[in-house]
């Protein structure tokens, strides 16, 4: 089923002697349960496209449906079934604790006070911060206040959750325990909609990517799809480098790569 569908949607800035359209009429849909992904170089439209989907920006042409309302004319009602985290976020409180930033938020989603407790809890655990639940975000890694914006951002239960750029700023490791938190989200069957210019994480993530430049898709596939776009000859050209890369790293005797020693030596688990 599709949850998320994006028909002709469009977007124009208009300031006093200019017009710029962000978005140029894009077209896509996202499935229940898949992870998919939005890539594209700075200023392509992607957090245009996010805040047009989460109900925070009008559309100027076309319209996003979720779950079949209409982000624009039925927000309240999309609201209720989504969530998102933005990269780089400053929505937490940080002379808070974590409990606490959860209590100030699930206080504003309605969610009755005899639930909470036991809901925070929980939701603290599936983002592995148990320990450090009454301790003060101001003293939490960035990867630790990101896992927190991804329990805040469970607290209204949601069917999607849209993370723009939720990687941004992590060290590997931070990174690392990120990506298996969105995998093990999907797992419980959020769909998720994810933006980043980190293309490991793509590739390792999502089931489908859509590529923009310039407020139009180029591109649509999974990864496998989107390599066919290569041709036979760049493609063979492309592994031929890699492999006199390889050859180099062999010379130097260097048999993982710096990232997966970094994370052997700096990860927790
Ligand atoms: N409120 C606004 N007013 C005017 N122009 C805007 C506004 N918001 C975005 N834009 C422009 O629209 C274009 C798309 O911006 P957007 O933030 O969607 O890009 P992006 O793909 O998310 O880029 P990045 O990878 O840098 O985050 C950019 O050229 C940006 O300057
Ligand atoms: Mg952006």
């Amino acid at each position: 089923m599709d949850i998320i569908i994006v028909d002709n949607l469009k977007r124009i800035f208009k300031s006093k002697n200019n017009e710029f359209v962000a978005l140029k009429g894009i077209n896509f849909s996202v499935k229940e349960g898949e992870i998919f992904g939005l890539l594209g170089p700075n200023g392509a439209g992607k957090t245009t496209t996010i805040k047009i989907l989460t109900t925070m920006l009008a559309p100027s042409e076309g319209n996003a449906k979720i779950l079949g309302f209409d982000t624009f004319k039925d927000s309240k009602k999309v609201r209720e079934y989504i969530n998102f985290v933005f990269g780089g976020e400053r929505s937490l409180y940080w002379r808070l604790s974590a409990r606490d930033n959860l209590a100030y938020f699930a206080d504003l989603y309605k969610i009755p006070r005899k639930k909470q407790s036991e809901l925070i809890e929980s939701l603290i655990q599936r983002v592995g911060l148990s320990e450090f639940i009454d301790k003060r975000v101001e003293n939490f890694s960035k990867g630790m206040k990101q896992r927190l914006q991804i329990a805040r951002s469970l607290l209204n239960n949601p069917k999607i959750i849209f993370l723009d750029e939720p990687s941004i700023g992590l060290d590997p490791v931070g990174a690392m325990e990120l990506r298996e938190l969105i995998k093990q989200l999907a797992k419980d069957g959020v769909t998720i909609l994810l933006t980043t210019h980190y293309m490991p994480e793509a590739e390792e993530l999502c089931d489908r990517i859509a590529i923009i430049k310039k407020g139009e898709i180029v591109a649509l596939d999974n990864v496998v799809g989107l390599q066919n776009l290569v041709s036979y000859e760049r493609k063979e050209e492309i592994k031929a480098k890699k492999a006199r890369e390889q050859e180099e790293r062999n010379k130097k005797n260097l048999e993982i790569t710096l990232e997966d020693i970094y994370i052997e030596l700096l990860g927790e688990k």
